[in-house]
């Protein structure tokens, strides 16, 4: 079978762990070329081992995302390696973590410094990589993809209230960019997870309780399954991909069906 991104070279970031990890493994097996890009480059190197890539498929480099020169340098080492730039997956995101046994921070609560870093993160590094990689569309004179991942909590209220403005913030993005961006047939696009068992708030996927926290996550769901990173990667990759051709715009829960709404009665 062709790989959905046979030919398509990608820049990943957050692809150190989680979403990232998962992406940087699912989309080289469908053939794409990937810069696996993360603040912690040595996850990122372990990601492209894990990957089992081919040969020369996929690198690892340092990038702080909330850094302009940082992804710069990032889309600079896709197309030093290998030749151009068809994708970029704005992935990386934190949020504030929650304190031992107290739960999500109320607003309030919320420490100003962290704050700006979420903000600078989620925000303004999702900017920053569509800056990037549209430059490197227009130097190419080419069309090119953007995925961000958003999160349901930019479609709902859900979870921490300044990571849902964050996210929020990235669901309005990809919509007015991608009108803007319709005449020179750049596509934009997100995808919107639920919660997943990952590093990601002071989790830990390798909990001793990993399958009661699955087991919790699932019934939050009217699929009842938990959302797994490889959910969230596959449905990035199908809207990276030609096959999304005339998708832009979208963004598109990984949700197991949570915000489609509620059952009433029986
Ligand atoms: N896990 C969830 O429940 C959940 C739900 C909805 C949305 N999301 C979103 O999914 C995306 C991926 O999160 P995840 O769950 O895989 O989390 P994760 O913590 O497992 O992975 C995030 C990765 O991003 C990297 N990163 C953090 N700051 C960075 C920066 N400044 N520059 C570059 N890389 C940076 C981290 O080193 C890490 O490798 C995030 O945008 C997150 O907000 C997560």
């Amino acid at each position: 079978m062709q790989g959905m991104l046979e030919g398509k070279v990608a820049v990943i970031t957050g692809a150190g762990s989680g979403v990232g990890r998962a992406a940087v493994k699912i989309w080289t097996e469908h053939g794409a070329k990937v810069i696996a890009a993360d603040i912690n480059l040595p996850s990122a190197e372990e990601s492209v081992q894990l990957a089992g890539a081919q040969q020369g498929q996929a690198k690892a480099v340092e990038c702080n995302v909330a850094d302009p020169d940082s992804v710069i340098a990032a889309i600079a080492a896709a197309v030093e390696t290998f030749g151009r730039l068809d994708v970029i997956y704005n992935n990386a995101g934190i949020t504030i973590n929650p304190e031992p046994g107290k739960g999500m921070l109320r607003l309030v609560d919320a420490p100003l410094d962290q704050m700006k870093r979420v903000e600078d993160v989620n925000i303004n590094g999702v900017i920053f990589g569509c800056q990037a990689a549209i430059r490197q569309f227009e130097a190419q004179g080419s069309a090119g993809a953007i995925v961000n991942t958003a999160s349901v909590a930019g479609l709902m209220g859900y979870g921490g209230v300044l990571y849902g403005a964050t996210k929020g913030a990235v669901v309005n993005l990809t919509r007015t960019l991608a009108i803007e961006l319709a005449n020179q047939g750049i596509r934009v696009n997100s995808v919107c997870p639920a919660g997943m068992l990952t590093h990601y708030a002071g989790l830990d996927p390798d909990s001793p309780q990993k399958d009661q926290i699955l087991e919790g996550m699932a019934k939050a769901h009217p699929l009842g399954r938990a959302i797994d990173p490889g959910d969230t990667a596959t449905a990035a990759m199908f809207l990276a991909s030609d096959m999304a051709s005339n998708i832009t715009g979208v963004n598109l829960p990984v949700d197991g069906g949570l915000t489609a709404g509620r059952k009433i009665g029986g």
